[in-house]
């Protein structure tokens, strides 16, 4: 029989075997194999959480060892492990011979388990070695749950092993897994009145995993609106599932959750966020960007982010994954989130205003969409003007609502992934340049005027292939295989603008 510990770095991880070495000499307790403080505190909580709980601490010598001894090793989650080694080797245990077992939990002086982060990556590493007997804390035995369900046992205190080890399978009901939200408030986009050009570039964005960005004075929806794209977007797959359940597992945010997270995160930091809490990097844990993964990550006010947060994501835009080095370690997340901006149209937010007057200044108002920076503003295909909705649309019944609009965004998905079925992308905002010809075919008309378009608003060519990508959502929405010319103009529309010099043309 082994004992598994789980060595957590970043979204990989290993698992970590644990020996224990009992025998005659001064006792003591030593363990080795590059354990970091906190490993090393973890002696003390070991020792005296096991003669705390009704066990007997062995007086001998006892050598843990932890291996690989070359994988550096955090945390206080090697407290349970090193404690069920101790226990098992001096005979303390019933432990089924041959059975290897995966432990993971933080103990206190006084036997209790704490909670960790990261119990379903260890979890999801054992099973693929082999080991099916989880011991974790009770606080985290939800996400154990959603990978195995039976051979999972949950413990608060140190006493409980025994109880547990004894038992050949948890006795907790079968359909203990649900599916989970990742976003717990999401507005109906029954409640936006008017606004149908948002509201048509909210459903594309949807349909198509495409960036978007709105923009407009304040008070005219953008916020609200964009609010209303979680319940607009399909369910994650069950490998995204599993991917984003994991993600947010490391980053400990998934608090009561039960069940693998299948609906789309919704991510909304604030502009004050620093390019380490968006990329990622303290203590390992994941940044917004990744706890974006499979979802939106929402940027208000967009320009008031700092610009060197801003051009943090660059990288994982382009490789829907972030790598990340502090203090000789490096490590990766993925990182493919949907980028989702609003913001107002120059620094006051007046400009485009019939009853207020905009104060700024030409060349202020130039800088503030500068601060996008043009490379991340390059990738947004989706750009919607937005003005103060009438005051007569406010009285309105509501209109079409969410679930309505999921049910067409869906069947547009199911074309892209029946198209993209043997494809290494599965939605249209990730067909590769390469691909394009082949998956958007236009007529001689077509051509023509997607080619004038391109040079009278001298698109780059990715701002060029957007539109394409744009124009295949379209066509998805309604169920056409093939793109046509109307399809493009509309492409062309949402692309057209967002620089400032064009923002003026919309008044
Ligand atoms: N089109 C709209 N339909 C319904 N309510 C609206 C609309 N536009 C604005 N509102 C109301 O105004 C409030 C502020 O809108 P918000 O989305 O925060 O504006 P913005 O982000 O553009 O500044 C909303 O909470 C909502 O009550
Ligand atoms: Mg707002």
């Amino acid at each position: 029989m082994k004992i598994y510990a789980y060595a957590a770095s970043g979204y990989a991880g290993q698992l970590v075997s644990v020996e224990v070495d009992i025998r005659r000499g001064i006792p003591g307790l030593d363990i080795v194999g590059l354990p970091d403080n906190a490993v090393r505190e973890s002696r003390e909580r070991v020792r005296i959480a096991i003669s705390r709980s009704g066990f007997e601490f062995p007086k001998q010598r006892i050598l843990v060892n932890l291996s690989p001894a070359d994988l550096k090793k955090e945390g206080a989650a090697y407290d349970l492990p090193i404690a069920v080694g101790i226990l098992a080797a001096s005979n303390q245990l019933p432990l089924i011979s041959g059975n290897d077992i995966l432990c993971i939990g933080e103990l206190l002086l006084d036997g209790s388990i704490r909670s960790v982060s990261g119990v379903l990556p260890a979890v999801a590493a054992a099973k693929n070695h082999g080991v099916n007997r989880f011991i974790v804390p009770a606080m985290n035995l939800p996400e154990a749950l959603t990978l195995a369900c039976k051979t999972a046992f949950g413990i608060a205190a140190l006493q409980e092993l025994v109880p547990a080890l004894e038992q050949p399978q948890n006795l907790l009901p079968e359909t203990v897994l649900v599916q989970e939200e990742a976003s717990s408030s999401c507005e109906d986009i029954s409640e936006l009145r008017g606004q149908p050009i948002l509201k048509r570039g909210l459903e594309i964005c949807a349909a198509g995993g495409h960036h978007l960005i709105v923009f407009g004075p304040p008070g005219s929806g953008k916020t609200m609106g964009i609010r209303t794209l979680p319940g607009l977007l399909p369910d994650l797959s069950p490998e995204r599932a599993l991917e984003v359940t994991r993600i947010w597992s490391q980053s400990g945010s998934l608090g009561e959750r039960k069940g693998l997270i299948y609906r789309p995160p919704f991510r909304e930091p604030h502009h004050t966020a620093t390019s380490e809490g968006l990329v990622g990097g303290a203590a390992g844990k994941p940044g917004e960007v990744s706890l974006a993964h499979g979802g939106i990550l929402f940027l208000d006010e967009a320009p008031e982010f700092g610009g060197r947060v801003l051009q943090s994501l660059r990288e994982p835009l382009e490789s829907g994954r972030i790598d990340l080095a502090r203090a000789g370690r490096k490590w990766w997340y993925p990182a493919d989130f949907q980028l989702v901006m609003a913001m107002n149209p120059c620094p006051c937010g007046n400009l485009g205003r019939e009853e207020a007057s905009c104060l700024c200044t030409a060349p202020e108002i130039s800088r503030y969409w500068r601060r996008i920076g043009g490379a991340l503003m390059d990738r947004v295909d989706i750009r919607v003007p937005v003005s103060p909705v009438d005051p007569q649309a406010l009285l309105e019944p509501p209109g079409e609502d969410s679930r309505t609009v999921r049910e067409r965004v869906n069947l547009a998905r199911d074309m892209q992934l029946r198209r993209y079925h043997n494809c290494l992308w599965s939605i249209n905002a990730d067909i590769p340049p390469g691909e394009l010809r082949k998956v958007v075919k236009l007529d001689d008309t077509s051509a023509i005027y997607f080619t004038e378009a391109v040079r009278k608003l001298g698109l780059s060519s990715r701002a060029a292939h957007g539109v394409l990508r744009v124009a295949r959502s379209i066509a998805d929405l309604s169920g056409r295989s093939d793109v046509d010319t109307d399809d493009i103009l509309e492409a062309v529309q949402h692309r057209r603008l967002g620089d400032r010099d064009l923002y003026w043309t919309t008044l």
